[in-house]
This record gives C-alpha cells, sequence and structure tokens, in this order.
C-alpha cells in the first residue's frame, strides 16, 4: 500500500504540517532562494507564503525543516530549527562540495561575537568553525584578552559552507547565506560582535573598504531594536601571512576589551 505524504509525515510523527514554499533552488538550477534577506528586495518567488506562514507561527515547535525556507522563516526559527535548516540548505553552489555545513560554536548567550568567513577543509572535516591553524590562531588570540572558545563566546561564519578550495566567500554567496548569520545575532544577542577580515564585514556590515580603513572604528549592527557595537580586525589566516600585523590585532582586541567592559559597566549601572 502506498502511502501520501501525509499520512507519511503522519506515520514518523511529524505532524502539525506545512508544505514547502519551493523546491531548493540549486536542485532545479535557479537563483539562490536566501538572495533576497541581503537586498531587502523580494521578487515574486520570494515572496512569503501566508498560508506557509501561518502554519509555522501556529505550530512554532515544528520540526519539518527543509532547507529550503525563505529568510523571513528562517527569522522566525529556533536553534534547533536552524541547525536543521542549515545542515539541509541547498540555496547556493557551495552546498555541492561540503562535506558537512558548519553553523557555528559557542555558547548561545555569549556576550563575544566573533565572525569569520568560511569553514576552510578542516572545519568542513570536523563540522566547527575555526579549528584548523587559522583557528589555533584564533585561540590564541582569545587567550591573550582572557577568552575561551565557548565561554562567553561565539564563533560563526559569514558563509556555513566551505568555498571550494579555501577561497574567499563570494558576495552573492555571503548574501545567500546572510538570512543564517542575522539569525544567530538575533538568538545570541550579543554585547559586542568582533569581525575577521573583509569578507565578514562585507556580510555583517555591507563595508567594502579595506581592513586597514575600517579597523580602529566602532561600527553598529543593527537590525530591529538591536543596535550592537561592532570591532573589525584582521583575519587569523591574514595575520599567519603577515606577521607584522599582528601587533595592529593584538591593538584592536585590547579596544574591544575595553569597550566590552564599558557595555557591561553601563549595563550594570542601568540594571
Ligand atoms: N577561516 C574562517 O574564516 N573560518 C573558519 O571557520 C576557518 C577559517
Amino acid at each position: 500500500m502506498s502511502l501520501s505524504r501525509d499520512q507519511m509525515l503522519d506515520e514518523m510523527g511529524l505532524s502539525p504540517r506545512w508544505k514547502l514554499r519551493q523546491q531548493p533552488s540549486v536542485a532545479r538550477g535557479e537563483k539562490p532562494t536566501h538572495a533576497t534577506a541581503a537586498t531587502g528586495v523580494p521578487s515574486s518567488t520570494d515572496a512569503p507564503n501566508a498560508g506557509n506562514m501561518a502554519a509555522v507561527i501556529e505550530a512554532p515547535g515544528l520540526s519539518v525543516v527543509t532547507g529550503a525556507e525563505s529568510p523571513e522563516l528562517i527569522a522566525e526559527f529556533g536553534w534547533d530549527q536552524l541547525r536543521q535548516s542549515v545542515v539541509a540548505c541547498r540555496a547556493c553552489a557551495l552546498c555541492a562540495e561540503r562535506k558537512q555545513a558548519v553553523l557555528g560554536v559557542g555558547d548561545e548567550k555569549a556576550s563575544w561575537l566573533f565572525v569569520g568567513e568560511g569553514p576552510g577543509a578542516e572545519e568542513d572535516a570536523r563540522g566547527e568553525p575555526f579549528v584548523g591553524p587559522a583557528g589555533k590562531l584564533l585561540d590564541a588570540m582569545l587567550a591573550a584578552i582572557d577568552l575561551r572558545r565557548g565561554e562567553d563566546v561565539y564563533i560563526a561564519n559569514a558563509v556555513k559552507c566551505r568555498p571550494p578550495g579555501n577561497r574567499t566567500p563570494e558576495a552573492a554567496e555571503m548574501a545567500v547565506c546572510a538570512p543564517y548569520l542575522k539569525r544567530q545575532i538575533a538568538l545570541i544577542q550579543p554585547r559586542l560582535i568582533v569581525l575577521l577580515g573583509r569578507a565578514a564585514v562585507q556580510a555583517v556590515l555591507g563595508e567594502e573598504g579595506s581592513l586597514a580603513s575600517l579597523r580602529g572604528k566602532t561600527f553598529t549592527y543593527r537590525d530591529g531594536a538591536l543596535a550592537i557595537p561592532v570591532v573589525v580586525t584582521y583575519h587569523p589566516a591574514y595575520l599567519l601571512r603577515t606577521l607584522p600585523d599582528k601587533a595592529k590585532s593584538w591593538e584592536d582586541l585590547c579596544r574591544a576589551r575595553a569597550l566590552m567592559r564599558e557595555l557591561a559597566a553601563s549595563e550594570s549601572a542601568t540594571a
């Protein structure tokens, strides 16, 4: 006896049900599904389907997540749904060569959020950001300001899948992945964001300048009511190749730590 899709979902205990807004774009060879999140310009295919949205709002604990969700839907996700969606995501070509998607690692209520570019070979193999040589340097940078991975620190990337050959992610790939990072930031609500390298700056702030022109300033990440200070520094992989700039990165981290202390002090003064 063949069962209908709804009957199968019932058998698996996966109800209430909602239907795919559309099939994964890569499978159909079309443009990515999440692209409008970064541009803010919805296309007709990205317009939210009122029926689906209503179903999700009625059932926030829903377990059927396919990786083809709209930015509007991703903006509603909790951590479990976000994880499932990233794992299943086929919204851009990076999915074709990944071993696994890498969402992020650390304290989901951290005060500190560090954002890099995208997973490299070791991260792709292990499913954790910054575990290769650049990650070892990042851990040393964290230790230099008395931080440790996972302890009040969350580490994420602009894209969740490894760009082939560890190349820098393209703007379009970062735009497609942006709803995931945006949701991570909204869930964590860190006190401070540290952006590691130009790609992260482009993904989070939309700024295109040279890193030399961006560091030394404090930016603000805004999303609805959220306004989070942002400090920019060099990417650890760049620092491994350009040792003299390590001192500049050290300055940036000291500035970030001083800023964090001010933020914590002003929060406790107003509490
Ligand atoms: N470089 C990054 O930007 N992120 C990683 O996770 C690893 C290397």
